[in-house]
């Protein structure tokens, strides 16, 4: 599970990934569907900080106590409120359906096991409004397979507000009858001397979840497909070219929430 890789890391996230390339896309969603957006594996608000300072109500949901303290802490220190809730996208019961659920940064497939992410859908159709939308980024797998060659590469190279320089390494291999991917990271911090200071290495897995496969699995969930983007620009998907399967989906008529 990626909840002790969550804990382990929660400090050097935000300097790990600081990247902004979806915010206006779901700002924008934001504007289109409107209010009450509840954001899946939220972590350190990434996207929920940005949404909510453009004046939308954000419940944020995520099972790591130590990402979902760190947005708490930058909701604080900018006079910014959302509704956080610290639980398992397998199993949350908020009691409310919202407009609109986002999983963004292509999250979902950490979730391994076809059960696992069964469960998910499955919770995330009991909390959606009859008229409301889904969002599910996912990486295209025949895209993001190409990167998963087993060399190590320097994904992160940047300093700290300490002035210390953190150095972020990846290494990826996949399983070729699971589709599963291990992910090793490796976080070096070195001081202005150019001396190491900490090294820390946090493996984690993912599912190169292919789009049959999430199509299956999100129909039997009772959702059916509203609009499909294969990037933040809202282009038309490629299944070739495209970097991204953006979904845009919403609850089939006539299937009644578990
Ligand atoms: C790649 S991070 C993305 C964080 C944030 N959305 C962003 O864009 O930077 C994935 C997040 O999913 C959370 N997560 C993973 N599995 C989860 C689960 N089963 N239930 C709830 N949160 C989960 C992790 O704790 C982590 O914060």
């Amino acid at each position: 599970m990626s909840q002790a890789h969550y804990a382990r890391i929660a400090a050097l996230y935000d300097a790990f990934v600081n990247t902004d390339f979806d915010i206006e896309f779901f700002t924008s969603q934001a504007h289109e569907q409107g209010d009450e957006i509840l954001e899946l594996m939220a972590g350190t608000g990434r996207l929920t900080i940005p949404i909510v300072r453009a004046g939308f109500r954000v419940t944020a949901l995520d099972f790591s106590a130590e990402m979902l303290q760190i947005l708490q802490h930058k909701l604080e220190a900018q006079g910014l409120s959302a509704e956080l809730h610290q639980a398992d996208i397998r199993s949350f019961s908020l009691g409310k359906q919202y407009k609109q659920i986002w999983i963004p940064f292509h999250a979902f497939p950490e979730l391994i096991s076809e059960a696992d992410q069964t469960k998910a859908l499955e919770r995330i159709h009991a909390h959606l409004l009859d008229e409301g939308v889904f969002i599910c980024t996912l990486h295209n797998p025949i895209v993001r397979e190409k990167s998963v060659d087993g060399q190590m590469r320097l994904v992160v190279n940047r300093e700290l507000a300490s002035g210390n320089k953190l150095l972020v390494w990846l290494l990826q291999t996949r399983h070729s009858e699971t589709n599963i991917v291990e992910v090793h990271e490796f976080f070096e911090e070195y001081n202005a001397h150019g001396v190491m200071i900490s090294k820390q290495y946090s493996p984690l897995q993912f599912h190169l979840l292919s789009k049959p496969a999430f199509e299956r699995l999100f129909t039997q969930a009772g959702f059916e497909v509203l609009k499909i983007y294969g990037n933040y620009d809202h282009s038309a998907f490629d299944e070739e070219q495209s970097q991204f399967l953006l979904w845009v989906l919403k609850k089939h008529p006539g299937k009644p929430d578990n």
